[in-house]
């Protein structure tokens, strides 16, 4: 069967059956994508996610600051935020990093996934060796002392609507807007719009129209820039 045409409501996808590619990258059947770009996932975070939200820059002279993510797939995001902010950070601040996601995967699949970089060989390995063996609810992890991750389990519309208002960044990182009309509907992106504050921002590989209109309408200003690895374009934006 040819994968790429299976939309997520043709497969049962309650445990997110994964493939692996060329031995260490997950794809997902159900939606017939990867988890991130083929290219370098990690260098892709950097790009789109870190730097779209003015990160680190704008983790200077804060005591805290709280990133949302929608997706938190392998945890690739996570554990290169986390390398960077324990490069940079100064004493006595605080990281919060919450993501919601659908289909929390095995720790051995974060496992496999995040060997493929070295660079962030500590973080893989403390992330495995916290997460549990049953991720369900919310997951919240003091991965050291100025850093805690909290996994909400669950979809992410109903876990964003839960949340409370004080996120300072978001990365969008829920699949192709193609395969996954869900995490980019506009009802989800009012949610995230309510719950960041103000001069807050999010950050997306995303370009399809459908996505900007809904980011609008949210009320974000938006500012689109030079994609990851050749890719056009990518969307980021600021709510007022
Ligand atoms: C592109 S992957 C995220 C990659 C991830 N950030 C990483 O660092 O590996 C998209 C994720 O969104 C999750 N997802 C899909 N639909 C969802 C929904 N409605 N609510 C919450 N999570 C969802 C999928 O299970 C998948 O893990």
């Amino acid at each position: 069967m040819d994968m790429t045409d299976t939309s997520p409501e043709q497969i049962d996808v309650k445990n997110q059956p994964l493939e692996w590619r060329d031995g260490d990258m997950p794809y997902s059947p159900a939606f017939g994508d990867h988890f991130y770009c083929q290219t370098d996932g990690r260098l892709e975070c950097g790009h789109v996610f870190l730097s779209g939200n003015g990160l680190p820059y704008r983790w200077t002279g804060r005591d805290s600051f709280k990133i949302g993510e929608l997706g938190f797939g392998t945890g690739l995001n996570f554990a290169e935020t986390w390398r960077r902010w324990k490069e940079l950070r100064a004493d006595g601040q605080h990281l919060h990093f919450m993501s919601f996601e659908l289909y929390p995967m095995q720790r051995d699949e974060i496992d496999r996934a995040l060997a493929h970089w070295s660079e962030i060989d500590a973080e893989r390995a403390a992330l495995a060796a916290a997460w549990p063996d049953r991720p369900e609810g919310i997951v919240s992890l003091d991965l050291d002392r100025q850093t805690r991750l909290s996994v909400v389990c669950g979809a992410a519309i109903d876990g964003v609507s839960a949340a409370a208002a004080d996120f300072d960044a978001w990365y969008l990182d829920g699949f192709a807007p193609s395969r996954n009309a869900d995490m980019w509907s506009e009802q989800l992106m009012r949610l995230v719009f309510e719950k960041t504050v103000s001069g807050g921002s999010f950050a997306t590989y995303a370009a399809a129209g459908f996505v900007r209109r809904n980011l609008i309408a949210a009320g974000f200003a938006l500012e689109r820039r030079p994609g990851f690895a050749g890719k056009r374009e990518m969307l980021c934006g600021v709510k007022p």
